[in-house]
């Protein structure tokens, strides 16, 4: 029989395979992300609150690719979800690790409930080291893996009326660089991607209007595609046009220009 696998679906299959970990797999980029992995030939563990949304994507993934999935319903702002995360998968043959559960808020800090702030540096940060902890452990164990961590344009510098995301975003990409030459020696790749305006729920939770912003599909693709090429990947074509006319400007004008960008984002 035709392996129905190119050579390169393969080789990933061998690397990453044979389980990968998608954590915001309900909406828009994790969702994509499943996918991609699934017709890549990765069985998937589906992570998210909404576990109606992750069952619907669980059955499409078994029907269009014959491949096996896990559902886990977890807030991954909870340790005690985390750990039973991490339990739930401590059978399976895990090799890869999609940290993409994240969200964010707009408007000054200030005026924010510091409940929500402090639940999304749960999400964004907290939940993110566990797992990464965990499944970096495993990882250099058994020689082999990666982990995706996502990050955002938005880590490189401060972000008025995003203050606080940005600040996770950077401890997200930092955290990758870190760990990308950490677990080097073990045959583990880590990288962060780093997207410019996507068009996902992101903007409904975080109250923005986004103009020009990339598809979900075209962020995991070129994200997974670079996985084991770079420390950081600036996925679909708005990240890298961003980061280029960013690149020039000090660390204190990218603020500005930023300022600007969310002001735009903000009124609607
Ligand atoms: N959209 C953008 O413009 C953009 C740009 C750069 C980077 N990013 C980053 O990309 C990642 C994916 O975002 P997206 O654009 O795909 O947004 P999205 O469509 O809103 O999806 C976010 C995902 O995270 C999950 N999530 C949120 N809070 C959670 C919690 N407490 N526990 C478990 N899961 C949780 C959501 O699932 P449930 O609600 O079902 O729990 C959902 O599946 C995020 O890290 C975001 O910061 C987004």
């Amino acid at each position: 029989m035709m392996n129905k696998y190119t050579k390169q679906q393969i080789a990933f299959q061998k690397k990453y395979g044979d389980w990968a970990i998608v954590t915001g797999a309900s909406e828009g980029v994790g969702r994509e992300m499943a996918l991609s992995l699934a017709e890549r030939g990765l069985n998937v563990v589906l992570v998210a609150r909404r576990v109606e949304l992750l069952e619907r994507l669980s059955e499409t993934i078994k029907k269009e690719f014959n491949v096996q999935t896990m559902v886990i319903s977890a807030d991954l702002s909870e340790i005690s979800a985390l750990k039973s995360l991490v339990q739930s998968t401590s059978a399976l043959n895990i090799g890869l690790l999609i940290a993409n559960a994240g969200y964010g808020t707009s408007g000054p800090l200030i005026n924010a409930d510091l409940q929500t702030e402090l639940n999304m540096l749960d999400v964004n940060c907290r939940a993110l080291l566990v797992l990464s902890h965990h499944y970096g452990k495993r990882f250099s164990t058994q020689k082999k893996g990666g982990i995706v961590l996502m990050s955002s344009i938005m880590a490189f510098q401060g972000v008025p009326n995003m203050a606080n995301y940005a600040a996770t975003k950077a401890y997200v990409q930092t955290l990758a660089e870190g760990l990308h030459i950490e677990l080097a020696p073990y045959g583990v790749d880590v990288h962060a991607s780093a997207p410019g305006p996507i068009n996902t729920g992101f903007s409904t939770r975080s109250n923005l209007k986004m103009g020009a912003a990339a598809h979900p599909k075209t962020i995991a693709s070129d994200t997974l595609n670079a996985l084991g090429k770079s420390t950081t990947v600036r996925p679909g074509f708005l990240a890298k046009l961003l980061e280029y006319s960013l690149k020039l400007l000090p660390r204190w004008g990218r603020v500005r220009v930023m300022q600007l960008v969310t002001k735009g984002m903000m009124s609607h």
